[in-house]
């Protein structure tokens, strides 16, 4: 078993797929590792590439906001991401870029442990809680898995290219705060 700082290490090392070639920086992710609570986004984009940060570009920024108005901030949480590396000019992640990444995610979720993983998105979603899963009609529904607390939520940049979507978002971050608590 690595421990935190290896697993690190060997995602900055990973050469396992094409990513690697045109990455500035792994994107590893970031927070509290003994949160209950954890974001899992997509992929890094272009501010997150030349950071190594992940949500700092514009949809990190409405995410923030959001995390605020849920009295929530991002030091007690941990957010990373499917892929660690940016996919070229913000396309989706592919398959195998997916497949090549994964366990260095579920090896974070394995040391974190949280009680609540939200999925922020349809590719976080597919990823983590079902293949087929259906974004505008499965946000905001917990799943029970292996103690898991799951749910997903609408992306923070398809708030910013829908903004009629923030209503709903709005319901299911009020009931991850909800659960928040309780897990607590
Ligand atoms: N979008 C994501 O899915 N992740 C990031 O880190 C930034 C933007």
């Amino acid at each position: 078993m690595l421990d935190w700082t290896q697993l690190e290490q060997s995602c900055n090392n990973c050469t396992k797929c094409n990513l690697h070639k045109t990455r500035h920086h792994m994107v590893f992710g970031k927070g509290d590792i003994n949160t209950n609570l954890m974001f899992i986004g997509e992929g890094p984009g272009e501010q997150e590439d030349l950071t190594g940060v992940p949500f700092v570009g514009k949809s990190g920024q409405l995410f923030d906001k959001i995390l605020n108005a849920i009295n929530i901030s991002r030091d007690e949480i941990y957010i990373a991401n499917i892929v660690k590396c940016r996919p070229p000019n913000n396309r989706n992640p592919l398959e195998s870029e997916k497949k090549a990444c994964l366990p260095y995610l579920r090896y974070q979720v394995q040391l974190i442990h949280p009680k609540i993983i939200v999925c922020l998105g349809r590719v976080a979603a597919q990823c983590i809680i079902d293949k087929n899963f259906k974004i505008t009609k499965e946000h905001g529904i917990w799943v029970t898995r292996k103690g898991y607390h799951l749910i997903a939520t609408y992306h923070p940049s398809a708030l910013l290219r829908d903004p009629s979507k923030k209503r709903d978002a709005w319901e299911d971050f009020k009931k991850i705060k909800s659960k928040y608590i309780e897990v607590s």
